[in-house]
């Protein structure tokens, strides 16, 4: 039955909540976000609801993740909409913790994860996943979930958050839910809101271009150069700058040095600009048999 969600602010209101489902012995799901929720968003959430007795969905737009020029301030924020969309669905509890509640005053401790974190979007945001890192270590903690689920759309930020967990010992299972995409292939984003309706025209093409990238290598074609041949496609196409199209490892995020091994699992990642949307995208890639 659709209801309300509970609304909750504080990290003590929380850890009430969970205690006496636990006590009843329920397993809880807790779905990290920032909001401004899509269909990709609410995929994690059925998946949690689907596989726990409560569901947390936390909606907190967190500032250490944006850099001073990016777009913490115009990020797009609709918490009644978002409540509703949850509710529906029979979310328990939407945790909406505020900047001071999170980070407290002489806040100084922070959580990098080397490895993962390196190259791809780390390269080009040096302190993105510090903060996501951050911020999701203080929600599992807070929550204490039996799962915690996250979007492959983000595939680097889910490695980050397995290998955080598994370093730090934190007693929650990490799940990883398919990517949500528009029929013509756009992975659903919170910024698409942010594109003209010239660039959303264009902004399939970012996968339509990975796809043939992914079928170039699936065929044994050198990874570099197939890269390159992906780069050149989407600059050709308007998206400036292109931060990265590169292949590299699904398990490792390692380079590939020549062509994909036969048996070695590759993944397609790339991030671009149409205009001053930031787009990005990742999909698998195996050797054709
Ligand atoms: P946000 O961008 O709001 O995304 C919340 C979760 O939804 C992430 O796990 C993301 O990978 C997933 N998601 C977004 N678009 C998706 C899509 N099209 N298909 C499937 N899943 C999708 O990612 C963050 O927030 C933050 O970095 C956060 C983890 C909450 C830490 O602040």
């Amino acid at each position: 039955m659709p209801t309300t969600p509970e609304i909750v602010r504080t990290v003590g209101g929380l850890r009430d909540r969970v205690a006496i489902w636990r006590r009843d012995g329920g397993r809880v799901g807790l779905v990290p976000t920032m909001g401004a929720l899509h269909d990709g968003h609410l995929a994690l959430v059925r998946r949690s609801l689907d596989e726990s007795d409560r569901t947390v969905v936390s909606i907190f737009v967190n500032p250490t993740q944006f850099a001073p020029h990016e777009d913490f301030e115009t990020y797009p924020r609709d918490e009644a909409r978002d409540i509703a969309a949850i509710g529906a669905m029979g979310t328990d509890v939407a945790y909406l913790p505020d900047a001071s509640e999170m980070y407290a005053d002489g806040f100084t401790t922070t959580v990098s994860v080397a490895g993962p974190s390196d190259g791809l979007c780390g390269a080009v945001r040096p302190h993105f996943f510090q903060g996501v890192a951050t911020v999701v270590s203080k929600l599992l903690l807070q929550c204490l979930p039996d799962r915690a689920y996250f979007g492959e759309k983000d595939y680097q930020q889910l490695l980050v958050i397995k290998r955080l967990v598994r370093d730090l010992d934190i007693p929650v299972g990490v799940v990883g839910v398919p990517t949500v995409r528009e029929s013509d292939g756009l992975a659903l984003s919170s910024r698409n809101a942010y594109l003209s309706d010239a660039d959303r025209k264009t902004a399939p093409l970012l996968n339509a271009t990975m796809r043939q990238v992914a079928d170039k290598v699936a065929h044994g074609d050198d990874v570099a150069m197939a890269e390159t041949w992906g780069r050149v496609q989407l600059q050709d196409n308007g998206f400036d700058p292109v931060d990265y199209l590169e292949v590299r490892d699904a398990d490792t995020l390692a380079p590939i040095e020549g062509a994909l091994a036969p048996r070695r699992l590759g993944r397609v990642f790339a991030a671009a600009y149409l205009g001053k949307t930031r787009l990005i995208d990742n999909i698998p890639v195996a050797r054709a048999p």
